[in-house]
């Protein structure tokens, strides 16, 4: 029976709406490094249309919410991933004046999504709950690691990132305890993160690559290795997560099982929001 745990009480459920400029960044923005700069390019690309599949998918589903407090919760997700995705869309628009062609990219998700929603609302959910695990991840590791986004970050970039990272971290149960409480299938939970994470990494690793292949820096061997070390060397991102994605497969999982509230709490602070 899988366990539902509270999101603790320090955390608050915010949509926070910003805005950005992101006037001087420069073309290679995350340290220097074109693959990195790439891979992030990537990341944002696929963000406008990949949350707004997870918000279909939750939607889909809100009628049936009853308690109050899981209705408020599940409108602050969805929220919170509409202006992700509308800040995004600016960011996008700024590299891609830089050259970087996230459009490219963005098409591409939006064709994988078309498969994506033939699939049974049920399965589509267990979609979203495993990739806001990973999600919830990544962002714990940049907050933890905010040196990963450069020494000396553009300001914008690093509040983009963290602002997501936080809101993130503020949400990562929602989706979970919403599959729980209308569908519960937990053999299908985790089927379908073996099912989802190929895709998202596949589909990572393609555009990250295609990216550079526009931008004439394919073969920066250099930028290959710095990045395959800050991504599986000894402190890297998936080394650091490896252990917590591999809880996802544990019949008690909860995202909550690791209170990082203090953490995204912090940034909050830093970022003065
Ligand atoms: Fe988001
Ligand atoms: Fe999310």
């Amino acid at each position: 029976m899988p366990t539902i745990l509270p999101t603790p009480d320090s955390i608050s459920i915010t949509p926070r709406r910003l805005h950005l400029e992101f006037d001087g960044l420069e073309t290679t923005f995350v340290q220097g490094n074109p693959v990195l700069t790439s891979l992030f390019c990537s990341l944002s690309a696929v963000f406008p249309p990949g949350e707004r599949q997870f918000i279909d998918s939750v939607r889909y589903y809100q009628d049936q919410v009853t308690d109050p407090e899981m209705k408020k919760r599940v409108r602050a997700f969805i929220g919170q991933e509409a202006h992700h995705g509308n800040l995004h869309e600016v960011f996008n628009d700024k590299i891609q004046d830089l050259g970087w062609r996230t459009d490219l990219v963005e098409r591409q998700t939006t064709f994988i999504n078309k498969f994506i929603v033939y699939m049974s609302p049920e399965r589509q959910l267990a979609q979203t709950v495993a990739l806001e695990h990973l999600t919830a991840l990544f962002a714990n590791f940049l907050m933890n690691n905010p040196d990963f986004l450069g020494k000396n970050p553009h300001p914008d970039l690093k509040t983009l990132f963290m602002w997501h990272a936080v809101e993130e971290t503020e949400h990562k149960a929602v989706a979970y305890d919403l599959y729980q409480q209308v569908v519960g299938n937990d053999k299908l939970r985790k089927a379908e993160m073996r099912f989802i994470l190929p895709v998202f990494m596949g589909h990572m690793f393609e555009s990250t690559a295609l990216l550079l292949m526009r931008n004439k820096k394919l073969s920066h061997r250099g930028g290959w290795l710095k990045t395959r070390n800050e991504l599986f060397g000894k402190h890297g991102v998936f080394t650091a997560i490896k252990a917590e994605l591999n809880e996802y497969y544990d019949d008690e999982f909860h995202p909550w099982q690791t209170d990082n509230s203090a953490l995204a709490n912090n940034w909050l602070q830093e970022l003065a929001l």
